[in-house]
């Protein structure tokens, strides 16, 4: 099984946008995908059959591509209404965020039968849970490799290097990295340039401005992942 955790450079770099695409670039290989979300800030309240439930966006729009009949409590496990740091969510609501349920949770979704378990991180690399523990632990303990989104802006080259190395003191394995670019930058071929010489990892897609999440598919280069089964 591969198991894959997406992080990027900060928030709102393209982490869900770039699990969606991934998810869907191995679907289109045949590949059975599950997806995982484990932590979430900023909810709606759903009312249903079995009372009042937070439903985050990105775990509806992982579940939408995702092909491993997971429920959306499934995918995202902690879910918080408001969209603020996860850790000041749960304080405020006098809990702690635990890394032992999180764990046991991912280790529930392996046993499903999938080839590929797509995780979507939160914020960037070092995102705090409280009590001194980090969102990264869990990344080791479930053993998974890394992807680096890497948001395509002024600024991102000092994000990314240290993002990575980051991951890699943390004695994880970073599988590549993917050039985000939404947004028009200057000199945005160069930039990619360097974080190619910057980053000791393959570049496994270009991402332009598209909303058409197949077509995106389709620009992922996938063999440095899959040779990660
Ligand atoms: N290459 C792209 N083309 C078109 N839209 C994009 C692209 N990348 C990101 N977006 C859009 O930009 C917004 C932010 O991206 P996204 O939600 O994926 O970021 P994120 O890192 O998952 O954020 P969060 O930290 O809140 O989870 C979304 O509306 C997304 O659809
Ligand atoms: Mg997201």
């Amino acid at each position: 099984m591969i198991k894959l955790f997406i992080t990027a450079t900060d928030t709102d770099a393209g982490k869900t946008y770039v699990a969606q695409t991934l998810i869907t670039a191995l679907i289109q290989k045949n590949l059975k995908v599950a997806a995982f979300k484990p932590i979430s800030a900023g909810c709606k309240k759903v009312q249903t059959q079995q009372g009042t439930q937070l439903i985050n966006e990105d775990a509806l729009l992982l579940s939408n591509v995702a092909n491993c009949q997971q429920s959306i409590e499934q995918i995202n496990p902690v879910a918080f209404e408001e969209p603020i740091a996860p850790h000041i969510a749960a304080q405020k609501q006098n809990c702690t965020i635990d890394l032992a349920f999180l764990n046991e949770h991912y280790n529930k979704i392996t046993t499903n039968s999938c080839d590929v378990v797509i995780t979507e991180g939160a914020g960037g690399w070092r995102l705090p849970l409280g009590g001194g523990r980090f969102l990264s632990e869990l990344v080791k303990t479930t053993d998974q490799h890394v992807i680096l989104v890497v948001n395509m802006k002024l600024g991102c080259l000092n994000h990314a290097v240290l993002s990575y190395e980051s991951i890699i003191s943390d004695g994880l394995a970073c599988v590549g990295w993917v050039a985000n670019c939404p947004e028009t930058m200057a000199y945005l071929d160069e930039n990619i340039a360097e974080l190619e010489q910057l980053l000791p990892m393959p570049l496994l897609a270009k991402l332009d401005n598209e909303t058409d999440i197949e077509i995106a598919a389709k620009k992922f280069n996938l063999t440095p992942l899959i040779s990660h089964v």
